[in-house]
């Protein structure tokens, strides 16, 4: 039990030091049959890290405004934010997608809007997940109207076969194949989103509904 920060930071120095040394363990097994680990806590910590660091060294000093996209990124956004060593803005924007997301007709719809004016600022959009590509372009135009002084998108995955190249992500935890994964804040029906690690659901667990309805119906009423 630590009683103060200084006592808690000397033994967790880095995110990924905590991961490892932490006494309390996560309620999910890892050997839960509904998935299979793909990104362990620990590789998960080491990666935001470094992300941290490469975000600071491009925006450290000019006070970047991270926005976390509700809810699927927040415990990457969390993390992201512990790992930048400079003064940053906190906000929160909520969207919905529906329709088939692998059409280009797919309809962003928003839900909660930032609270604060980015006029002149620079914005880091943060994501869970890039998938048709569609939400992360859709708030780049949103931002993009609001005369920001730039727009640096960070997705933690990416499921960079499933969207064209030109809606790439600036920066990318992982590249991953085209599975459905959970973890780590994303979800399926709302479950799974507390693992402390990313795994991949396994398809039989999903297998009554199609993929492409799967989707539509995760963006649509999961965010
Ligand atoms: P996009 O607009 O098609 O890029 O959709 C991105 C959103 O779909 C993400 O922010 C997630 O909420 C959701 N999503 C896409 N793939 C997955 C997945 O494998 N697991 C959980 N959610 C996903
Ligand atoms: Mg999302």
């Amino acid at each position: 039990m630590f009683h103060a920060w200084h006592e808690f930071s000397s033994h967790y120095n880095t995110l990924s030091s905590y991961a490892e040394n932490r006494k309390w363990q996560p309620h999910y097994s890892e050997t839960n049959s509904a998935h299979t680990v793909l990104f362990t806590e620990k590789a998960i910590a080491a990666r935001v890290e470094q992300l941290g660091a490469d975000l600071t060294a491009k925006l450290g000093d000019k006070r970047p405004v991270l926005v976390c996209v509700l809810k699927g990124a927040s415990f990457f956004y969390i993390d992201l934010c512990r790992c930048m060593n400079c003064a940053i803005d906190m906000d929160f924007i909520a969207v919905s997608s529906y329709g088939a997301s692998a059409q280009s007709t797919g309809v962003v719809r928003l839900i909660k809007d930032l609270d604060n004016n980015i006029t002149g600022r620079h914005v880091v959009i943060v994501e869970d997940i890039i998938d048709s590509g569609l939400t992360m372009q859709y708030l780049r135009q949103l931002f993009g109207a609001r005369n920001p002084a730039s727009i640096t998108t960070v997705s933690f995955l990416d499921k960079a076969s499933r969207h064209p190249e030109s809606y790439k992500t600036d920066m990318c935890g992982f590249e991953i194949p085209d599975e459905f994964v959970v973890g780590y804040g994303l979800d399926y029906a709302n479950y799974y989103r507390n693992l402390p690690y990313i795994g991949i659901l396994k398809p039989e667990c999903y297998k009554s509904v199609s993929y492409t309805h799967l989707r539509a119906h995760e963006t649509s009423q999961d965010l």
